[in-house]
């Protein structure tokens, strides 16, 4: 890739493992600053090695952060805060979508953990970075959404079941977070307009994911994702999708647009565009982030 990162600072949550891990990397071969946010101390120090032997001009670090927890969230921020004045981009890859979970388990938050981590912890760590990158300007949030949302073309926000008390399954939960993600991109976009910090969703296809993640699995869920796997994507083409969306200079000015790898503008469902409901979500959200 041809971009010059230098003197750029990015974070990137879920940096120790596939797409955030490979976006590491290349971000950090560009020059970029890479701050990593990693759940474990034990995969974040080894990715954290793996990136460093990359990188070329930047530094890179690793933060711990648990995503399901806003005070793991806050003490993240503060931390950061603590070493930098500037953000250049901000990339919210971590996601929450085990499918052997079951039932719903609330966060120390009581919150849905699944929403929690994929939308309202999100939420959290934009506000808590939000003055900084206005203070970096031009800078860029990248959400990230899952191409899997097509197959729900009429889901929308359920304000009746936010924390899956009338219906829960993992996909249902995992799909509701993401469209609420891409709900948040929309209506933060619009209400950024005009501070130079552009807000763009990513919308991931079949990506692999490497078998240490899955085999804590059932056997038919192992044989579906070893069928995925013959058609899916690296996580290091996926990844090449974020950096576009951090570095190309054609997207200085694009905000609130939704992307499929390489770099293919689409739609979201229609519901998604629907400036009540991303109001209403925003309220909701801002509800359990306002401590
Ligand atoms: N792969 C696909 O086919 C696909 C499809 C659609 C969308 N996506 C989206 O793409 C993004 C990256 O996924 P991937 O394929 O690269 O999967 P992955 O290899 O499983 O990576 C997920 C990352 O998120 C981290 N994470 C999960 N829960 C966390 C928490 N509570 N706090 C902090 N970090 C947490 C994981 O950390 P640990 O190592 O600690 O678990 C891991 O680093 C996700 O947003 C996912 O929803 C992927």
């Amino acid at each position: 890739m041809k971009y010059d990162l230098g003197n750029k600072t990015v974070v990137i949550t879920g940096a120790n493992s596939g797409i955030g891990k490979a976006a590491s990397m290349q971000l950090a071969q560009l020059g970029a600053n890479v701050v990593m946010m990693c759940r474990n101390k034990e995969r974040g120090e080894q990715a954290l090695q793996d990136v460093r032997a990359v990188a070329t001009t930047g530094s890179v670090e690793l933060i711990l952060v648990d995503m399901s927890s806003q005070t793991s969230v806050r003490k993240a921020i503060t931390e950061f805060l603590s070493g930098h004045s500037q953000l250049d981009a901000l990339i919210h890859n971590a996601a929450n979508f085990d499918l052997a979970q079951k039932k719903p388990i609330m966060t120390s938050d009581g919150i849905e953990s699944i929403f929690a981590t994929n939308h309202v912890n999100i939420s959290l760590m934009t506000k808590l970075l939000l003055d900084t990158l206005k203070q970096s300007a031009p800078s860029r949030i990248i959400t990230v959404a899952s191409k899997g949302l097509m197959t729900y073309p009429f889901l929308d926000i359920e304000f009746d079941n936010m924390q899956g008390e009338k219906k829960f399954s993992i996909n249902h939960a995992y799909y509701h977070s993401k469209q609420a993600q891409v709900m948040f991109t929309f209506y933060l976009a619009e209400r950024l307009k005009g501070t130079g910090v552009t807000v763009n969703c990513v919308r991931v296809g079949n990506v692999a994911i490497p078998d240490s993640r899955l085999d804590h699995l059932p056997k038919f869920l192992l044989k579906i994702y070893a069928m995925k796997r013959k058609f899916a994507l690296t996580p290091e083409k996926m990844a090449e999708t974020y950096v576009w969306l951090v570095a190309d200079p054609t997207l200085n000015d694009v905000t609130g647009k939704y992307w499929d790898a390489p770099d293919v503008p689409v739609k979201a469902n229609k519901n998604a565009y629907n400036r009540e409901t991303q109001q209403r979500l925003w309220e909701f959200t801002e509800k359990f982030i306002e401590k």
